[in-house]
């Protein structure tokens, strides 16, 4: 275990039933993400040896979605909810032997800054609070501060009139040493306006053990937590409206920021450009001086440099998209891996497939990839001509240099260099339409 250890707890047991929801409030999505994955996110900037979250209402989706965004983090479960002392304490058998500092999120509230979060577990004092100071101080813990630091929280239930006119919140972020963790946290006691066993209490056995608490300061809009619809769409224009400033920041070009929406982990880079009405979903990365058109859905993908997308593009997970490929309009491509300079420029749907550099896919093509039970692949070569409205049939292989003829259904391997056409021999009646066109409305008149 290095010196600095950190160990990050995620208090995600609360019902949240302000939210008028049957999804547990943690997994409600900002940025497309559970709000969860945020406070998960913002645990990782601090590098830690160990991260766990309590669990209590809807705790077996939340483990699932805690284990699908952050594999190496624990959960551990809170089955009754008696404040926010209990459910550290829920913690301990995971923290045992663990000997740096343990940091304390909250599940619902995602803006913790990690710059904010770096200054609080490198602190030295033995217990650090992350407080604020509120415009409105409503119903927060207030903040007792001395000249010798922080030295108690007093929460808004317990506190008298004079203690309520401080504006010095707590914002629920505490990080202290593991052992003095242990100490204190046995002493807690749920003697108060709540009847809960309040986290908040550290502070005062902390000092009556002659230890030193303080406190960092952060922006309030950073302790920003959702308890309500309204608070999470808010929250979500303010996510979104910091998103686009930071792409711009980092050099990328939006012609029209408000219409362009990112998930948490997009990245774009330098000198990307993103037309209007573009939906960036988890899991995508453009490399600089991509072109992304308007109206496009991206999610899952990889997109690199050079390489132009839409409008009206749709690319799902697993789709690769190499230097300077082109993807034009109404097309989709997912699982599917497009090498260098591939165009693919109309009405298509490729998936499960391989597609070698310089080949051009013509309109309408689509990868039969799906039988009803099971996903097949398709792969094609380099430098091949797949003609318009071309069904592959997969499992199929189209070989370097290959071409296949417009309309056809390709069932069968082609080799490279090959022409594969698969589709019925035309036949032309010479005159026929005009005598047909001349019956029929013969037809219509003796009607
Ligand atoms: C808490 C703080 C208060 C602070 C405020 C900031 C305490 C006693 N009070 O109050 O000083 O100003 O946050 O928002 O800590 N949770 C559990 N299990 C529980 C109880 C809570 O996991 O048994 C989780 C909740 O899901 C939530 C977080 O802990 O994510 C905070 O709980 P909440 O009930 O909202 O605390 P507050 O009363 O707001
Ligand atoms: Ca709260």
């Amino acid at each position: 275990m290095t010196e600095n250890a950190v160990a990050v707890v995620i208090l995600a047991a609360g019902q949240g039933s302000r939210m008028q929801s049957d999804l547990p409030k943690v997994l409600h999505r900002l940025g497309q993400v559970p709000l969860v994955g945020h406070a998960l996110s913002a645990a990782r900037s601090l590098e830690p040896e160990l991260v766990i979250v309590v669990t209590g209402h809807g705790a077996d989706r939340v483990a699932q979605a805690v284990a699908a965004l952050d594999p190496e983090a624990a959960t551990v479960l809170q089955s009754e909810q008696l404040g926010t002392g209990h459910a550290v304490r829920q913690a301990l058998p995971q923290l045992e032997g663990f000997e740096g500092k343990v940091v304390v999120l909250y599940g619902d509230t995602p803006f913790i800054g990690q710059d904010t979060l770096a200054a609080l577990a490198s602190h030295s004092a033995d217990l650090v609070v992350l407080g604020f100071e509120a415009d409105d101080p409503g119903r927060y813990g207030r903040l007792v501060v001395s000249d010798r630091g922080l030295e108690r929280i007093v929460e808004y239930k317990d506190a008298d009139a004079a203690t309520r006119q401080i504006v010095l919140c707590n914002s629920g972020v505490m990080a202290l040493e593991a052992n003095l963790l242990r100490l204190l946290i046995a002493r807690l006691s749920n003697e108060n306006a709540a009847g809960e066993y309040y986290l908040t209490d550290l502070v005062a056995l902390a000092r009556a053990e002659g230890r030193r608490a303080d406190v960092v300061l952060c922006d309030e809009a950073e302790t920003l937590g959702i308890n309500t619809r309204a608070e999470l769409a808010a929250a979500e224009a303010a996510f979104q409206a910091r998103a686009r400033i930071r792409a711009m920041e980092d050099g990328v070009t939006l012609t029209d920021p408000d219409s362009v929406w990112f998930a948490l982990d997009t990245v774009i880079g330098r000198d990307a450009t993103v037309g209007p009405n573009v939906v960036f979903g988890p899991g995508v990365t453009v490399e600089s001086e991509a072109e992304i058109l308007p109206f496009c859905h991206l999610e899952g993908c990889h997109v690199s440099s050079g390489a132009r997308v839409g409008p009206f593009a749709r690319l799902r997970p697993g789709a690769e998209l190499g230097g300077d490929v082109h993807v034009g309009n109404f097309v989709e491509i997912k699982n599917a891996v497009l090498d260098e300079g591939v165009k693919v420029g109309h009405l298509t749907y490729l998936g499960d497939a391989h597609v070698g550099e310089h080949t051009n896919i013509g309109a309408g093509t689509i990868t039969c990839n799906y039988d009803g039970v099971m996903k097949h692949r398709t792969t094609i070569g380099p430098r091949a001509f797949i003609g318009s409205d071309t069904m592959l049939v997969a499992p199929v292989r189209i070989g370097a240099d290959a071409m296949t003829g417009s309309g056809s259904t390709i069932t069968e391997d082609v080799p490279d260099g090959a022409l594969a056409i698969g589709r019925a021999r035309q036949v032309t009646k010479p005159g026929l339409a005009t005598r047909l066109m001349a019956a029929l409305r013969l037809k219509k008149e003796a009607r």
